[in-house]
């Protein structure tokens, strides 16, 4: 048994070489860190970094908040794990009810699991088990996970999928309305011209029956795949051609739900209901937790143990879960995420003026992104990986952590804790504008 000296004495053990962490794990700061508080993170050393990934969009409700801190402390001593085929648990019965109330329409039931590509998992065995159709239809650009068949959708970056072929088949990609990069020349999302519902119907006419299509997957926002935010009438009509088919929508909102983008759902933005919606990321704060919400007459189509997990739903995560929602709601999270991806769109804007290297700035919320191309080169939107690289190492030297995103890795994407600050955001953006300058952006 370890006791109280032991550990003291452990704690002033040299910390082992970070070697031992696998490559596979692609490294972005080589930084340690000891706590973090609402924004920011702090090293054993007392430095204090920005902290604007929020560890890949999980942080919504800032680091280590005091309501979801207690409420995972204070379930954690109680019970660790409550398996849900066998037991139920307070935390859990709560968590499945406040899921299923909480976007408009319906009625919903939950799934809960354990990590985002599990959830994606879950989405696309019940469309398929719904429908007794085969076939699924994801985006191009669009990310959904690492295991097999959330690789199979990705078609983000090759790297997610390219060394793991063969993949699941019966998986097709449509063609994404990405404004920007548009073919002959970018355009206004707000004046689409992208012919995607064309490509989408010569994919019916070339490689698959619309009868046989039992879910098309899309992320409302695209998150790895560049923060692409799709032009106003996409969803709505994506809706429609879903439902003239009898295809289930299913909304990957991974790394846009739990107020990202200002609404709950960012689906809300645009009054769609998708038939799934998959959740994970900043529904518990950090802990791990994901699930689907799916209309209740199509989740009622999921055999009983036709589907399931050893951790799935876990008591302490559900618990997280809960304290996260109170927080969205008591500090009105919705609002202060508008507010202030309005005030980074327009500060990043003026930025752009001066900066002829950030080609596009585009964001949803706190989703917010600039696109990195090499200007008076070919037709002005050649990627520029470089630049992208020189502008986030730049940040980090002035301990603002920011990410990359984008199939060429020419997009840095900022997206901050809902809870930061108009301060925190002015600062953010003096740094970016110093960080701009010494990287010859
Ligand atoms: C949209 C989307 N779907 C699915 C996933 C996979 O989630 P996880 O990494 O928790 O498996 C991610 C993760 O980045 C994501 O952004």
């Amino acid at each position: 048994m370890v006791d109280t000296v032991t550990r003291a004495v452990a704690s002033a053990t040299p910390l082992p070489d970070r070697s031992v962490v696998p490559p596979v794990w692609g490294r972005i700061f080589n930084l340690v860190v000891d706590h973090g508080e609402g924004s920011w993170l702090v090293t054993p050393e007392g430095e204090r970094y920005l902290d604007y990934t929020s560890g890949i969009g999980v942080t919504n409700t800032g680091h280590a908040h005091p309501h979801v801190a207690a409420a995972v402390a204070a379930q954690a001593s109680k019970l660790l794990h409550g398996q849900q085929n066998i037991v139920y648990h307070e935390a859990g019965l709560r968590l499945y009810d406040r899921l299923a109330h909480l976007l408009p329409g319906g009625p919903w039931t939950a799934f809960l699991s354990n990590s985002g590509a599990e959830a994606v998992e879950a989405a696309v065995k019940l469309a398929r088990v719904a429908t007794g159709r085969p076939a699924i239809i994801a985006f191009r650009y669009g990310f959904h996970g690492r295991t097999g068949q959330a690789m199979a959708l990705t078609a983000a970056k090759d790297v997610y999928r390219g060394a793991f072929e063969p993949l699941p088949g019966s998986v097709y990609h449509a063609a994404l309305p990405y404004c920007y990069r548009a073919p002959g020349g970018g355009h206004d999302p707000s004046a689409c011209t992208c012919d995607w519902e064309e490509q989408l119907d010569l994919l019916f006419h070339q490689l698959v029956f619309p009868d046989k299509v039992a879910g098309i997957i899309i992320e409302p926002v695209i998150g790895e795949g560049g923060y692409i935010v799709p032009p106003p009438g996409f969803l709505p009509r994506l809706r429609e051609i879903t439902r003239q088919h009898g295809i289930m929508l299913i909304a990957d909102e991974v790394q846009t739900g739990f107020g990202r983008t200002g609404e709950m759902f960012a689906v809300q933005h645009w009054d769609v209901e998708p038939d799934i919606i998959v959740m994970a990321k900043g529904i518990a704060s950090g802990l791990p937790l994901s699930g689907i919400l799916a209309r209740s007459d199509i989740m009622a189509k999921f055999p009983p143990s036709s589907h399931g997990g050893t951790f799935g739903g876990n008591v302490v995560a559900c618990a997280a879960a809960m304290a996260t929602l109170d927080v969205i709601e008591d500090e009105h999270l919705l609002a202060n995420t508008r507010e202030r991806g309005a005030q980074f769109i327009s500060g990043l804007r003026a930025l752009q003026a001066r900066h002829p290297s950030i080609g596009d700035v585009r964001g949803l919320g706190l989703m917010v992104a600039m696109e990195f191309v090499k200007p008076g080169v070919g037709d002005g939107r050649v990627p520029d990986p470089a630049v992208t690289k020189r502008v986030q190492a730049a940040c980090f030297d002035r301990k603002l952590m920011l990410l990359t995103a984008g199939t060429y890795v020419n997009v840095v994407r900022i997206i901050p804790p809902l809870v930061t600050t108009e301060e925190e955001v002015e600062l953010a953006l003096r740094i970016i504008a110093e960080a701009l300058d010494a990287a010859s952006a």
